[in-house]
C-alpha cells in the first residue's frame, strides 16, 4: 500500500509546525514525528468532566432524532458509564474548545459520532479494551479540522476543487496530529481518524483502500449518518430521519459502508427495537432528500469564499 502524502502543511493549534506540504507519511518519517514530541507531560483529564462536554452532549441527545434513539434511559447510563473510563490529554481537549468556539457544527458532530459509535460497540464489539479503543476515537476523528480553513468548514456555497482537496486532507492531517500527540502512528484513534472517509468499495479518501475493519467502519457509518441528519453549512435543511436511514442502507447495499453496522444501527432507530441481527432493513424507499444542497455541487476556481 502506497504511503500518503501531504497535500498541504501539518500543524498544531499553537502553530507548531509538524510536517510540511510533500511530506511522505513513510515509516521513516512517522518515527520521527513521534519522536520528536519531547513532551510527555501533557495533563489527562476525564472527557466527561471537562468543561461542558457532558452537558452539551446530554442535551445533544435530547434533540431529534437522538432522543429517539437514546430514549430509553438504560441506554443512556449504560453509554455514560462506558464514556466516563476516557482520558484525554490536554492539546486533544484543547481542540474540542477550538471547535465549540469557531466550529459549533464540528463540536455537536465530535459528540455525536461519540455516542452512536459508543451505543454501536456495546453491540458489535465484544472485548472491553478494543470497545474503549473504539469510543476513545470519535471524539477525535476530524481533529485534523483545524488546519481547514474556516471560510471553507463554514461555507454556505459550493466549494471549489481546491476547497474539497483542503477539505478533504482533514483526514491524512487528523493522522498526522494524532500520531503526534499519541505518540504512536500505529494507535487506533489515529487509524481511523485516516481511514474514517474510505469506503468497503474503495471509493473513498485519502488512500482509496478497501475499509475492512470492523471498528473504524462503526465510526464511518456514524459519521455519515450524523452527517446526513445534521443541518451543514452548504445544507440548510438536514435529512429527515428516515430519508438518511433509506440512503446509508442504499450506501450499505452499493457495497460501500458496512451493512452489519448499519442494521444496528436501525435497530435503534425502530420503535419496535429489534434485536439489532435480526433487524430487517428495508429497501424501500419514500423519503425526499432535501431540495438544497450544495454537497458535490463545484464552483468555479477563483470565486472568493464567503
Ligand atoms: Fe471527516
Ligand atoms: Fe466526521
Amino acid at each position: 500500500m502506497f504511503n500518503l502524502k501531504l497535500l498541504y502543511p501539518v500543524y498544531t493549534l499553537d502553530n507548531k509546525s509538524l510536517l510540511p506540504v510533500g511530506s511522505v507519511l513513510s515509516e521513516e518519517t512517522l518515527n520521527i514525528l513521534v519522536s520528536s514530541n519531547r513532551d510527555p507531560h501533557y495533563q489527562k483529564c476525564s472527557l466527561l468532566q471537562y468543561g461542558s462536554i457532558k452537558k452539551d452532549m446530554l442535551q445533544f441527545l435530547i434533540e431529534p432524532p437522538y432522543n429517539m434513539i437514546f430514549a430509553d434511559e438504560k441506554k443512556i447510563s449504560d453509554l455514560l458509564r462506558l464514556m466516563e473510563n476516557i482520558k484525554f490529554i490536554s492539546p486533544l481537549l484543547r481542540s474540542l474548545d477550538y471547535f465549540k468556539q469557531h466550529d459549533f457544527y464540528t463540536y455537536r458532530h465530535l459528540l455525536m459520532v461519540f455516542a452512536l459509535s459508543t451505543l454501536l460497540s456495546i453491540n458489535l464489539i465484544s472485548d472491553y479494551r478494543e470497545r474503549l479503543r473504539e469510543i476513545a476515537a470519535g471524539p477525535t476523528h476530524d481533529i485534523g479540522k483545524i488546519c481547514v480553513p474556516l471560510n471553507i468548514l463554514k461555507k454556505t456555497m459550493p466549494l471549489t476543487q481546491t476547497e474539497l482537496n483542503k477539505l478533504k486532507h482533514h483526514a491524512a492531517t487528523s493522522y498526522v496530529l494524532l500520531s503526534y500527540y499519541l505518540r504512536d502512528a500505529g494507535h487506533f484513534s489515529a487509524r481511523a481518524a485516516r481511514d474514517h472517509h474510505e469506503k468497503k468499495d474503495g471509493a473513498g479518501y485519502p488512500r482509496g483502500i478497501r475499509l475492512e475493519d470492523l471498528m473504524v467502519e462503526i465510526v464511518a457509518v456514524s459519521d455519515v449518518y450524523d452527517a446526513l441528519i445534521s443541518p451543514r453549512p452548504y445544507r440548510p435543511a438536514s435529512y429527515e430521519n428516515r430519508t438518511a436511514c433509506e440512503e446509508i442502507t442504499e450506501m450499505a447495499e452499493r457495497g460501500e459502508i458496512n451493512r452489519k453496522v448499519v442494521q444496528a444501527l436501525i435497530a435503534h432507530i425502530r420503535r419496535s427495537r429489534p434485536q439489532y441481527d435480526k433487524c430487517i432493513v428495508s429497501k424501500e424507499k419514500g423519503g425526499i432528500p432535501p431540495s438544497i444542497n450544495f454537497h458535490g455541487v463545484f464552483a468555479e476556481e477563483g470565486n472568493p469564499s464567503e
